[in-house]
């Protein structure tokens, strides 16, 4: 085909990867070909490479222990844009007594980031849980009045934030604040200091980086009632002239729930608030509940590793969250997910799950290849 026909028929976007294939077909006749070959076949085969082309990008949970593995940070150095630090910037790590702050394992983390040119979303500033109890508590075992946990909650910010001002692009200012049934949920914060805390946390924020993104984070937003009250909270920071700029929906999935109908309703209903929808912590889990006194071969079925038929199932689902995405793709504006391989996932849990792109070996699956095929389609 002429260039002038390519041009008509296919667009701009098109003839580029078509010219690219090509320069590659020469190279291979050529001297050039092991380079040339290397370089865009692994463009072609990460999710970095397949995402960049549209200006979205990937991010990945990154904990201090795969930093010592090498399969991790390979694939962490090399299929990925963003690293949310899973735990190394939460509250109970990073000021675990009043005052002492312990910044090893988030400079870990920030430093890999940097060093393989990726951005770092700091995780989180404000959350009841992976927080030290001393942070609620006040003088002779009272709970600390709103003042106290005002100048906590603010020093806490200006320590965190300052320290890693410029080097982080955004920070979850606020985790998990909203209730199933939509009511701002009832934590120490709350009780302490007031419904105003997360005003109050994202106000903090801002003062210590105005650079820096802010975002609210939390899940189960396919469900109408929790979604519709992160919508008020969300509209409440704007009506106060605060910066928010985005809200993370965790995206903690399984296989058939939520419905990809409903998935794309929250979407849509979150994206009308006028913010961007970032999946944050996106993993499909496919064990069963266990309650207690389970059978564990119905508790943990695939022990011995993931049968084909739900190996396929698993890249189904994925290739059908990616297609929403692209299909949205103004209203999304990129994808973290929670852990680099099934290895590293926080739900196994004494069990064996099997629910990211990469297996225990850190090797694709093929979850891994459909959503690069839904991404090299959609260019
Ligand atoms: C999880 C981590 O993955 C675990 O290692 C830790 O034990 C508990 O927290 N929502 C969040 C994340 O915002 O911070 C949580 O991460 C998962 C749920």
């Amino acid at each position: 085909m002429g260039i002038d026909s390519a041009l008509r028929s296919s667009g701009r976007l098109r003839l580029r990867a078509r010219l690219a294939a090509a320069t590659v077909a020469v190279a291979a006749m050529t001297g050039g070909a092991v380079i040339a070959l290397a370089g865009s076949a692994s463009a072609a085969t990460t999710l970095r490479g397949a995402a960049e082309a549209d200006g979205r990008y990937f991010g990945v949970a990154v904990g201090q222990g795969d930093l010592s593995n090498t399969s991790a940070t390979n694939l962490a150095g090399s299929q990925f844009d963003m690293v949310t630090p899973e735990n190394e910037m939460k509250w109970d790590t990073i000021e675990p007594s009043n005052g002492s702050y312990n910044f090893g394992p988030g400079d870990n983390i920030v430093n890999f980031a940097t060093s393989h040119n990726e951005r770092v979303r700091g995780h989180n500033l404000v959350w009841h849980s992976q927080t030290g109890a001393w942070v609620f508590q006040g003088p002779e075992g009272k709970p600390a009045d709103r003042e106290t946990l005002l100048a906590r909650m603010r020093d806490h910010i200006q320590t965190v934030v300052g320290r890693y001002k410029g080097r982080i692009h955004g920070w979850d200012v606020v985790n998990e604040a909203i209730d199933e049934d939509g009511s701002l949920r009832k934590t120490p914060w709350r009780d302490g200091i007031g419904d105003d805390y997360v005003a109050k946390a994202f106000e903090f924020a801002r003062e210590a980086d105005p650079n820096a993104e802010l975002y609210y984070n939390d899940y189960n937003l396919e469900k109408p009632e929790k979604r519709a009250g992160v919508i008020k909270l969300v509209n409440d920071l704007k009506a106060r002239g605060l910066r928010i700029d985005g809200i993370g929906n965790q995206a903690h999935w399984r296989l058939e729930t939520p419905t990809m109908d409903a998935i794309e309703q929250a979407l849509v209903d979150l994206n009308s608030t006028g913010l961007k929808v970032m999946y944050t912590e996106l993993d499909i889990n496919l064990l069963p509940s266990a309650g207690r006194g389970v059978d564990p071969a119905v508790a943990n079925p695939y022990a011995n590793g993931l049968p084909d038929e739900k190996q396929q199932q698993l890249a189904r689902r994925y290739a059908d969250i990616f297609g929403l995405i692209v299909k949205h793709r103004t209203r999304v504006s990129r994808v973290t997910f929670w852990g680099l391989s099934d290895a590293d996932s926080w739900l196994n849990r004494g069990r064996m799950n099997h629910p990211l792109l990469w297996d225990r070996q850190r090797q694709p699956k093929p979850a891994f290849h459909a959503v690069v095929d839904v991404l090299k389609r959609a260019r």
